[in-house]
């Protein structure tokens, strides 16, 4: 886990007043920026690319709009099925891809780079011996994202989605988690699931250590700040999770993909003396020193 970056918070003077010109402190959570499986995922698109020529990626290479349009733009493009890659090479996206898809891939000859994140492969491998071990799996996890669903083929579809109050019939359970889970929900699945009587219970805590550091460090920030600036894409499932991280803290929120999205909340960042910026693990470090940046120059010119 990387250490945390996040500043020692300075003395303020007590009757600090927006108006008085002063811009507002903007603070970035620290570790923030790609993860180490998507900047891995992206690399290996990236060389594919040279060594290949036609490259695409099943389904998107990261949650990220403002990636994808970079990697569109170097000709790496997205298809929904194998069948589409038949001239190139398909790149398995950092949330890997159930076994049936390889299956077809090799049937169709497709050269395949792949890019699953070995942190989620350990998911995979860990449900796949459960299942042979006669475990029922059950998943925390967000039912159709393509991770959990990467993980539940693993178990020939006999696993199971948890969800609050499943009525579960089995001698051995075996909890895993999707590696983007924040640890308040898998907590609740397990203490649900251990009341169970007669049951085996066996829990796998599956989640990454770098969502792990990046929530700490976007709890820390709301702590110490008036705002909050949430920023990644909409359909990242760790983004959103940092946003409920900061709602929790009961922080004003503001969630935005790229900076230019931040004019929008001009009159919140005004108001705001102490803004705080969290990123998920597939948003690019240039957009969060970007929106660092245009947070504090609005600021400074609201306050003028
Ligand atoms: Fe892998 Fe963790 Fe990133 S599972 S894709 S390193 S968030």
């Amino acid at each position: 886990m990387q250490k945390s970056e996040f500043p020692t918070p300075e003395p303020r003077p007590q009757n600090l007043d927006p108006g008085q010109g002063r811009a507002a402190r903007v603070v970035v959570a620290r570790p923030s920026g790609f993860c180490f499986g998507v900047e891995r995922a992206i690399k290996l698109a990236k060389q594919g690319k040279e060594q290949h020529g036609r490259v695409y990626t099943l389904g998107e290479l990261v949650h990220n709009p403002l990636v994808l349009e970079e990697l569109e733009a170097g000709g790496i493009r997205k298809v929904t099925r194998p069948e589409r890659a038949r001239d190139g090479a398909l790149v398995i996206r950092a949330h890997g891809c159930p076994p049936k898809v390889l299956a077809r891939c090799r049937e169709l000859g497709i050269r395949v780079i792949d890019a699953t994140c070995p942190y989620v492969r350990k998911v995979q491998d860990v449900a796949r011996r459960l299942t042979e071990e006669g475990y029922l799996v059950v998943v925390v996890g967000e039912r159709n994202h393509p991770e959990v669903r990467s993980i539940l083929g693993q178990t020939s579809g006999k696993a199971r989605v948890y969800r609050p109050g499943m009525r579960v019939r089995a001698r051995k359970i075996g909890l895993v988690c999707q590696t983007t889970m924040s640890r308040d929900r898998l907590r609740a699945a397990v203490a649900n699931l251990s009341s169970l009587r007669y049951t085996e219970l066996r829990v796998f805590d599956t989640i990454c250590g770098e969502v792990t550091s990046r929530q700490d460090a976007a709890s820390r920030v709301a702590r110490q700040s008036d705002l909050v600036v949430v920023v990644g894409g909409r359909s990242s499932a760790n983004t959103s999770r940092l946003a409920e991280i900061v709602r929790q803290a009961g922080k004003r929120l503001v969630f935005v993909e790229r900076a230019s999205e931040l004019a929008k909340a001009g009159s919140r960042i005004r108001q705001a003396r102490r803004i705080g910026v969290v990123a998920g693990s597939s948003t690019p470090d240039w957009v969060v020193r970007d929106v660092a940046q245009r947070a504090t120059n609005l600021s400074k010119e609201d306050r003028r």
